[in-house]
């Protein structure tokens, strides 16, 4: 029973491991540049993309379908903050649109758990998304001196914004 809804859960779980695959990526880097609190946010969503990647699994098996766990897209290799933001938001908007397509279709063929469950995600990655434009906007006003400012309540002082920048909020 509800062979498409299992097809649907795969598609997800395969954005949602794509996702934390190219978060924890962005996690290294904004980590080894020294930008302490946005490697922090990107490690963050991609553990709970882990949730969420759970969540579908448990659905695909309670179904009696196969997790397929495959990864639905490569990383991309992008070192530059503002980059990664604006990667990370598309990401986030690519997913609300399939999980809202995947609710209207779950509900169409009489699958009302699974509906609730892209609904749930929906609203989940909604969060991220605004979470991601928040840094970007912080990002465009102030600058890469910014996420220097931010480093300084952690270890990575001394990163090349020089001491000019306004005070981060
Ligand atoms: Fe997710
Ligand atoms: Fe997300």
């Amino acid at each position: 029973m509800h062979e498409k809804s299992i097809g649907h859960l795969n598609a997800a779980l395969a954005d949602e491991l794509a996702a934390i695959h190219q978060y924890m990526y962005f996690h290294f880097h904004l980590a080894d540049l020294g930008y302490g609190p946005l490697a922090n946010l990107l490690k963050r969503t991609a553990i709970q993309e882990m949730l969420h990647a759970e969540r579908l699994a448990e659905r695909i098996l309670f179904l009696g379908g196969e997790v397929e766990m495959v990864v639905g897209r490569e990383v991309a290799k992008i070192h530059e903050p503002t980059a990664m933001l604006e990667r990370a938001k598309q990401l986030e908007q690519e997913s609300i649109e399939m999980y809202n397509r995947f609710a209207i279709a779950c509900g169409a063929h009489a699958d009302s758990a699974s509906k609730q469950l892209f609904e749930d995600l929906v609203v989940a990655e909604e969060v991220h998304w605004d979470s991601f434009d928040r840094q970007a906007d912080f990002l465009a006003r102030f600058g890469e001196p910014y996420l220097a400012l931010q480093s300084f309540g952690g270890s990575g002082g001394g990163a090349a914004g020089g001491g000019e920048g306004p005070a981060a909020p």
